[in-house]
C-alpha cells in the first residue's frame, strides 16, 4: 500500500498558537496590572481545583528557550496574544514600558529564529480597573480598546505583519456575560449582547487605526465557529439550530461582512437587543484582510423548552468511529470543511486562516514525560485532510495553526486538560515535545499530509 501526499498551496502558512493568560504567568510582575482573569480565578469555585494562571507555563521568564524550542520544531509562524494590562496596567493612561518590552523582545526573538510572528490584541484578559467601569458594556470600551491598539501597533506592527483584533468575541460575550463560566462571571443576556456589539465596534476601530497608521500588513478578526447539526428534521429542532447559529455565527459574521445584524435573531431575543447608534455598523464593517476561524467540534441541537434563552439543547456530535476529546467535545473532522465552505459561500469567499484547531487528549506520559499521542495526530491529520478538500472546493484558505504549542491553563478547567504539542510538567516547568510535535514538523516540511 503506497502513501499519497496531499500537498497544500505554495506559501500556505503553518503555525501554532497560544495566548497570554494561558502561558505567561508573571501575573503581577514588572508593573503588570490586574485583569479580569486575575480576579476571576480568585473567586471561589469558578475554576476547577482552584487553579490560576499566576505561573502557568512561566513563559514570561522562559520566552527565549520557548522560542528556541519552536525553532527546533520547525514552526514557521507563531501566534501570540498581547496582555492589555502589561501594556496599560490601568487599562488606559500610563504605558508600562517593561510590558511593551516583553513583546518587543518576543517579536525580535521570533524573527531571529526565522519564525513569523502573528499577534492578537485581545484574548479575554480585560483590565480589571476598566471592568469596574462596566467593562465591554460601557460604550467607552471602544475608545479604550482603540487607544490600546494604537500603542501596540506603534511598538510592534513594523515587524508583526498579521494581526487579529479579537479572539472569539462570542466566548468573551456569552461565556463572560451570559453563562458566567468565564471572567467577569456575569449572567445577563442583555449585557452579553451589548458586549458583543461593543467588541465588534472595537474591532472596527482597531482596523481603522491600523489602516490609518499605514503599517501595510494584514488584519482580521478571529471567530469560533462550531459545527451545528439539527438533531432531527423536525421544524422545532431546525428552528432551535437556527437560533444557536444566529447567536454564534451570524451575530458576528453579518455585521463584519454585511454591515447588519441578523434581524430574525434580534426579533427573537426582543428586550435583550443591544443599543446601537447611527454609524456603529459602518464602523464594524471595515474591510478586513482575513477571517480567522477557530474550529474544534460539532454539536447537535434539539428544541428544549428548558434550554436557556435559545430553547436549545446542545449535544456533542462525533463522526462514526471518532468519539470525544478530553473536553467531552465531539470529534467531527468534516465539520471544519463545512464551516469553511459556509464562509466561502455566504460571505464572499474571503481569505481565511484556521487560527485554532487541536484537541485535549488523556496524554499518558511515560517515565520520561514522553507522550505518544497518536490520538492527537489522528485528530489533527483528519482536520487537515478535510481542509485540503475545502481548498479543492475553492476556499481561500491561507494557513493553519494548531492549538496549542504547549499544554497550558485551560480557563475554567484549569490544568486538567492538555492541548499541547509539547508537554509541560507544571512542577518542573520542563517541556517535552510529544509525538505530535515531531509529526507536525514533518507535515510542515512536506507542506502536506500523507494519507
Ligand atoms: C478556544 C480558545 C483557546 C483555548 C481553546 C481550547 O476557544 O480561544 O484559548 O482555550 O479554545
Amino acid at each position: 500500500m503506497s502513501n499519497t501526499t496531499l500537498h497544500f498551496p505554495k506559501d500556505f502558512l503553518w503555525g501554532t498558537a497560544a495566548s497570554a493568560y494561558q502561558i505567561e504567568g508573571a501575573y503581577n510582575e514588572d508593573g503588570k496590572g490586574e485583569s479580569i482573569w486575575d480576579r476571576f480565578v480568585r473567586w471561589d469555585a469558578h475554576v476547577l481545583n482552584g487553579d490560576t494562571g499566576d505561573i502557568a507555563c512561566d513563559h514570561y521568564h522562559r520566552m527565549p528557550q520557548d522560542v528556541a524550542l519552536l525553532k527546533e520544531l520547525g514552526i514557521p509562524c507563531y501566534s501570540f496574544t498581547v496582555a492589555w494590562t502589561r501594556i496599560l496596567p490601568e487599562g488606559r493612561g500610563q504605558v508600562n514600558a517593561k510590558g511593551l518590552d516583553f513583546y518587543d523582545r518576543l517579536v525580535d526573538a521570533l524573527l531571529d529564529a526565522g519564525i513569523r510572528p502573528k499577534g492578537t490584541l485581545y484574548h479575554w484578559d480585560f483590565p480589571q480597573l476598566l471592568q469596574d467601569l462596566g467593562g465591554w458594556v460601557n460604550r467607552d470600551s471602544v475608545q479604550w480598546f482603540g487607544d490600546y491598539a494604537q500603542i501596540v501597533f506603534d511598538k510592534l506592527a513594523d515587524r508583526v505583519k498579521i494581526w487579529g483584533t479579537h479572539n472569539e468575541p462570542w466566548v468573551a460575550s456569552f461565556l463572560g456575560y451570559a453563562s458566567g463560566f468565564h471572567a467577569p462571571g456575569i449572567c445577563d443576556f442583555t449585557k452579553a449582547y451589548q458586549t458583543a456589539h461593543h467588541m465588534l465596534m472595537a474591532h472596527g476601530k482597531a482596523v481603522q487605526i491600523y489602516r490609518d497608521s499605514g503599517y501595510g500588513g494584514e488584519i482580521g478578526i478571529i471567530l469560533n465557529l462550531n459545527g451545528l447539526i439539527p438533531a432531527s428534521e423536525s421544524e422545532e429542532d431546525i428552528a432551535a439550530t437556527q437560533r444557536v447559529h444566529d447567536e454564534t455565527h451570524a451575530l458576528f459574521l453579518d455585521p463584519v461582512f454585511k454591515g447588519r445584524y441578523p434581524q430574525r435573531h434580534f426579533d427573537y431575543i426582543g428586550a435583550h437587543q443591544p443599543q446601537i447608534h447611527e454609524g456603529d455598523l459602518q464602523l464594524i464593517q471595515q474591510p478586513i484582510d482575513f477571517l480567522g476561524l477557530n474550529y474544534y467540534n460539532t454539536d447537535t441541537v434539539s428544541y428544549d423548552v428548558f434550554g436557556g434563552l435559545n430553547k436549545a439543547r446542545i449535544t456533542p456530535y462525533s463522526s462514526p468511529g471518532w468519539g470525544k476529546t478530553d473536553m467531552h467535545w465531539g470529534i467531527h473532522p468534516a465539520g471544519i470543511k463545512s464551516e469553511v465552505l459556509h464562509i466561502k459561500e455566504n460571505y464572499g469567499n474571503p481569505d481565511l486562516y484556521i487560527t485554532e484547531n487541536g484537541c485535549a487528549m488523556p496524554d499518558g506520559p511515560d517515565e520520561n514525560d514522553f507522550v505518544l499521542d497518536w490520538d492527537r495526530i489522528r485528530y489533527i491529520k483528519a482536520h487537515i485532510q478535510a481542509l485540503h478538500e475545502a481548498i479543492e472546493a475553492g476556499a481561500n484558505l491561507k494557513g493553519y495553526f494548531v492549538w496549542s504549542v504547549f499544554d497550558n491553563f485551560e480557563w475554567e478547567r484549569g490544568y486538567s486538560n492538555r492541548f499541547g504539542l509539547v508537554r509541560v510538567n507544571y512542577e518542573t516547568q520542563e517541556r517535552t515535545p510529544k509525538q505530535s510535535a515531531y509529526w507536525y514538523r514533518g507535515v510542515i516540511k512536506k507542506n502536506g499530509i500523507e494519507i
